[in-house]
């Protein structure tokens, strides 16, 4: 095994930052959510959150097995407020999107560094990026066709509350 390099090390734990501040926006989304009583949107953005937390152990566990340290950086403040529910999705759809362009960086960091096993390692949150944009795109694609009615609203709380 050949070690990993400071550089790679850096921007794993800039992800690893990157992945604390989606879970600290969707929290604070979900936290939106529950003021405003959507508790079936509150309940799936908060279930997002904790997948995100996911991800930060992910990456901390990695870097264990690398032999490298885990250094945390300060967390950017979150936006607490949001535009209505349907900007609440728009906005984690757009933050999704600039996830996946961040690990699209750090896979091309990797095979630069021809480091196979990291790149190997993010494959799995490049698949993952996928899932994350498609499902958020398929909520906005749902609050553009049923609109913003108090019915749809409800509608949608209540099916996002399955997740
Ligand atoms: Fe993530
Ligand atoms: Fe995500």
């Amino acid at each position: 095994m050949s070690a990993i390099t400071p550089k790679m090390v850096d921007s794993i734990n800039d992800q690893i930052r990157a992945e604390l501040e989606s879970a600290y926006i969707y929290f604070s989304m979900s936290a939106w959510l529950e003021d405003q009583n959507l508790k079936g949107m509150a309940h799936w953005m908060k279930k997002q959150a904790k997948e995100e937390m996911e991800h930060v152990e992910k990456f901390m566990h990695y870097l264990y097995e690398r032999g490298a340290r885990v250094v945390f950086e300060a967390l950017e403040k979150p936006a607490a407020e949001f535009d209505g529910p349907a900007g609440v999705f728009r906005t984690a759809l757009k933050h999704e999107r600039y996830v996946s362009g961040r690990i699209d960086k750090m896979m091309d960091l990797a095979l630069a560094e021809k480091d196979h096993m990291t790149a190997s390692m993010l494959k799995w949150f490049v698949d993952e990026q996928v899932e994350e944009e498609a499902s958020a795109d398929e909520i906005v694609k749902k609050f553009e066709f049923l609109g913003d009615s108090a019915s749809s609203i409800y509608l949608l709380d209540r099916e996002l509350g399955q997740r």
